[in-house]
């Protein structure tokens, strides 16, 4: 059985939901180990080396990740070089075509510049809306960005971006796949 050390950042749960999906598909049910990146900068229990894979799924919040990501990247940089990293950006930028790769997704990119990171895998999966869920400033935000954007949405809607099959593909391979070539 293989350990990961997964590190989430969710606010209203569709990023657990990916997660937990990506988990799934692992052939063998992995052991997890999870830490709450919303919570502060995670403190695992284990060396890093002692994890197989390192999970961090985690969503964008106006225009950012969350804080406690880049700092973990900063403290563990060198160990993470030489790791099984995956990075999971959840965003709804993702849902346009082209924009969930690490260069054309410009969250991702711009973490990966930031921070002069590289992690062994990277891919951005577009998220969810669910506005009644939101206080009203926050709707207007998002219905703006979202009218802007092409995709125009009002405060009942309910709507997964996620393209479910492109992430299964993604997670077959990712759990096939030793850790790539550096
Ligand atoms: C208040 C708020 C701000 C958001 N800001 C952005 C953003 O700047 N860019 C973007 O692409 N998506 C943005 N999103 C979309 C979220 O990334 C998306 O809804 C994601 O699925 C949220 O995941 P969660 O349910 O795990 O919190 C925002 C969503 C909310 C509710």
């Amino acid at each position: 059985m293989s350990r990961v050390l997964v590190l989430l950042a969710t606010r209203h749960g569709h990023t657990r939901r990916i997660a937990d999906f990506i988990l799934a598909q692992s052939p063998v049910p992995p052991e997890c180990e999870w830490h709450d990146l919303l919570a502060g900068v995670p403190q695992p229990s284990l060396p890093l080396v002692a994890y197989e894979r390192i999970l961090i799924v985690a969503s964008v919040r106006y225009g950012h990740f969350p804080p406690a990501l880049t700092a973990f990247v900063r403290q563990y940089r060198a160990q993470l070089a030489t790791l099984d990293v995956a990075l999971v950006g959840v965003n709804l930028v993702a849902r346009k075509p082209g924009k969930d790769t690490p260069s054309g997704n410009p969250y991702l990119r711009k973490l990966l510049v930031t921070l002069d990171w590289q992690p062994a895998r990277c891919i951005a999966v577009a998220g969810a809306l669910a506005m009644p869920a939101y206080p009203r400033w926050q709707q207007l935000i998002l219905q703006l960005i979202m009218r802007l954007t092409g995709s125009p949405v009002t405060r009942a809607t309910v709507r997964d971006y996620t393209d479910w099959e492109a992430l299964a593909q993604w997670s077959a391979g990712y759990w096939q796949a030793a850790m790539p070539a550096r």
